[in-house]
């Protein structure tokens, strides 16, 4: 470990240690709803420019960040999640740049930079990927985040025992409220700055609907906002997300995990807390420099109980969403659904890759073609979980621009060209097949058992 790395590692430790509780108590009678000061709509921000040279005088102060520590294992993919790919053989990263690139030619005087924080699983992988944007308008630079020690649960000793002999699954990269600490101690926050950039827009590198926004920009500048979180109206899908609240006259992140359990069922409900984060987050990078020089940052502690072999292991993380409330005029802004578009499963992979999106300079644009403003929910089940299994029980993406819902369960292959419509579910049992043959049209269908249509 780096000594800034041991450095951040024994504050969580310690803290972790000394305090009975890992989340700030909250008193709930205190809890209040943000004002429109607190949480922007979207709509009421103000154009950025008149004419595209304004709006690339502010895209002149801009970086881009992207979250890059995570693995692809949950869709059964090895490697970074950020190579997979989404769209006509284009990844995650592909499309990145291509937005950027857009953006740096579209705009006079605008050089958006990317910034990828790696993880030390994904570092070497991304280095040598990142290659093929020599040729590209867009500066690339990569750093990585830090990497702690897993701690054994019943000893609370950290599980590496020497610098020699140890193994990788030791170590963890702790979350990405790991983002101040790294960006700042890489030294990039000082040479951002003295390159004249002044804003940081950091997003998960896994939403493609996370692109640069100079309206968000101009709100920034306008009203010294140091940290700005973009959420999104919950679904009943988003329960479980944080949200926004004003706390003692300030804005604040509620959690679940801080929630008391009597006002569990209040937090979930979509009437009382009716947005959720989107980890779409726009920093002053001055402000991120003047507090990590300061006060520093004591992010609440993420407990995730994990199992090395037999072994059971706490890893100690934060969130980027609990650092709101450290910095000046810090506020929301209640984004359209469009901007919130993350790739957590197949499921979600199959909606990015259907006919619910058109590709423009890398953003997924809503097919105007879909006349209902929803997006269709998709449920596929485990024999679709891996990207490779997915893919080889499609034919061809279905047309779904008329759907409403699908739910799709068991040994299912579907052939090219099917459309689906309204509510599809497929339910079939262990050791029966089902294959939808090419051309089919769905529409309002229950097909279960051993049915072969
Ligand atoms: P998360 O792990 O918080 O959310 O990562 P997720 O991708 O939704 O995870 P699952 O699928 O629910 O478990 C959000 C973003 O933060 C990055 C990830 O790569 C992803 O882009 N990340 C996460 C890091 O860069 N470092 C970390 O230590 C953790």
């Amino acid at each position: 470990m780096t000594d800034t790395e041991l450095k951040g590692f024994l504050n969580l430790y310690g803290r972790y240690m000394s305090e009975k509780s890992t989340k700030r108590a909250i008193d709930w009678d205190k809890i209040q709803q943000p004002d429109e000061s607190m949480l922007k709509p979207y709509d009421e921000l103000e154009a950025a420019a008149a004419d595209a040279s304004g709006e690339g005088e502010l895209l002149k102060k801009l970086a881009v960040l992207k979250l890059n520590g995570g693995l692809g294992t949950s869709m059964g993919c090895t490697g970074p999640k950020s190579v997979i790919e989404v769209r006509n053989d284009s990844t995650f990263l592909d499309l990145i740049v291509q937005q950027i690139e857009h953006i740096n030619k579209k705009y006079e005087g605008a050089d958006v930079p990317l910034l990828l924080m790696n993880s030390f699983n994904t570092d070497a992988e991304t280095a040598k990927i990142i290659q093929k944007y020599q040729d590209t308008n867009v500066t690339i630079t990569t750093f990585q985040q830090s990497r702690f020690p897993r701690i054994d649960k019943d000893t609370l000793e950290p599980l590496p025992l020497s610098h020699q002999g140890y193994q990788l699954s030791d170590w963890y990269p702790p979350g990405h409220g790991d983002v101040f600490e790294s960006v700042f101690n890489s030294g990039l926050v000082d040479t951002l700055l003295a390159q004249g950039k002044e804003y940081l827009f950091v997003s998960n590198v896994d939403n493609l609907g996370a692109t640069v926004d100079t309206k968000i920009l101009r709100m920034l500048q306008e009203t010294e906002c140091e940290y700005c979180m973009e959420l999104t109206d919950k679904t009943r899908a988003d329960i479980k997300g944080g949200t926004i609240i004003s706390y003692d006259g300030k804005v604040s992140l509620l959690e679940v995990a801080q929630v008391p359990k009597q006002y569990l069922e209040q937090f979930k409900s979509i009437k009382k807390f009716k947005v959720f984060n989107t980890n779409n987050i726009w920093l002053n990078l001055r402000a991120i420099k003047r507090v990590m020089q300061t006060t520093g940052l004591e992010l609440d502690i993420i407990v995730n109980n994990k199992a090395v072999g037999d072994k059971k292991v706490v890893q100690l993380e934060t969130a980027i969403g609990a650092a709101i409330s450290y910095f000046k005029n810090a506020c929301g802004v209640n984004v359209p659904r469009s901007r919130f578009l993350p790739v957590k499963s197949t499921s979600d992979l199959m909606l990015i890759q259907s006919n619910m999106f058109t590709l423009k300079s890398g953003s997924l644009v809503k097919n105007p073609a879909r006349e209902f403003a929803t997006t269709p929910v998709v449920k596929l089940g485990d024999e679709f979980k891996k990207v490779s299994a997915y893919l080889s029980r499609f034919g061809s993406i279905p047309d779904v621009l008329e759907l409403d819902h699908l739910t799709v369960s068991g040994d299912v292959s579907f052939g090219a060209d099917v459309v689906l419509k309204g509510t599809v579910i497929i339910v079939v049992n262990t050791g029966s097949k089902v294959m939808i043959p090419r051309g089919s049209i769905l529409e309002n269908q229950v097909i279960t058992g051993d049915l072969h249509i």
